[in-house]
């Protein structure tokens, strides 16, 4: 095994959540920590890469000071920097909890109380792992993942193919695993819809094996 397997590879991650503006004081969001992509950022630059990690609102960093930063609020702000990065990428892996949608109008000003109910009108946002795993090149190799509560297999399955990805790695919520927590346990599910599942294991751990699977089945040899 060599040292530095992913040398002159270069990377693209997603991780975090988004934050999508309501008005200028709320949004709408979710739980992820951002960990899982940190995790395979740090990794990745372990092994040689060129990292670039998009990364959502979150207090965490990479440790490592070789991974790029670019920091964004908002699923379009994510989905930019995503296609301007991508023709140059040889990996990408979208780990970020992207918001499905965002508020059709943000509010000039603070939104204020009235009697009633407050009804706010939401627009689909771009799929980024979608439109990148759709114009990938025979030698570009696009990751995603797929966080299922019911049907995770067949659900992870459905995803893979819908959005062209090449690798799909179902996580689902539990105890030990997911959003913020140090661990995970996945199944890793490729074209040929062979399963892999990896036991529950440190973050890093994941990552590695995640990395190592691209590496040795997926990068064009
Ligand atoms: O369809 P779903 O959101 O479950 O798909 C999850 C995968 O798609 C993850 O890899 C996530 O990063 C990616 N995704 C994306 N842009 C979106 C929604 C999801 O890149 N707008």
């Amino acid at each position: 095994l060599s040292l530095s397997p992913l040398k002159d590879k270069t990377v693209l991650i997603t991780a975090g959540p988004t934050h999508e503006p309501i008005d200028p004081v709320r949004f709408i969001g979710n739980h992820s920590s951002g960990k899982m992509g940190i995790s395979l950022a740090e990794t990745a630059a372990e092994m040689g890469a060129k990292v670039n990690l998009v990364l959502g609102p979150t207090p965490l960093r990479p440790t490592n000071a070789d991974v790029n930063v670019i920091s964004v609020e908002t699923a379009v702000h994510m989905h930019q920097e995503c296609e301007k990065l991508f023709s140059l990428t040889d990996i990408s892996i979208m780990a970020a909890a992207v918001a499905d949608y965002r508020p059709k109008k943000v509010a000039d000003q603070k939104i204020k109380k009235a009697d009633g109910g407050l009804h706010i009108d939401l627009i689909k946002n771009p799929d980024i792992l979608f439109d990148l795993g759709n114009k990938k090149s025979a030698t570009q190799v696009v990751v995603g993942f797929a966080l299922e509560t019911e049907n995770g297999i067949e659900n992870a399955i459905g995803k893979l193919h819908k959005k062209n990805c090449d690798l799909i790695v179902l996580n689902s919520p539990s105890f030990n695993t997911g959003f913020g927590k140090d661990t995970n346990e996945v199944t890793l599910i490729n074209r040929k819809e062979e399963q892999i599942t990896l036991g529950l294991k440190s973050k890093q751990d994941i990552a590695k094996d995640i990395l190592l699977h691209i590496t040795d089945h997926l990068l064009p040899k």
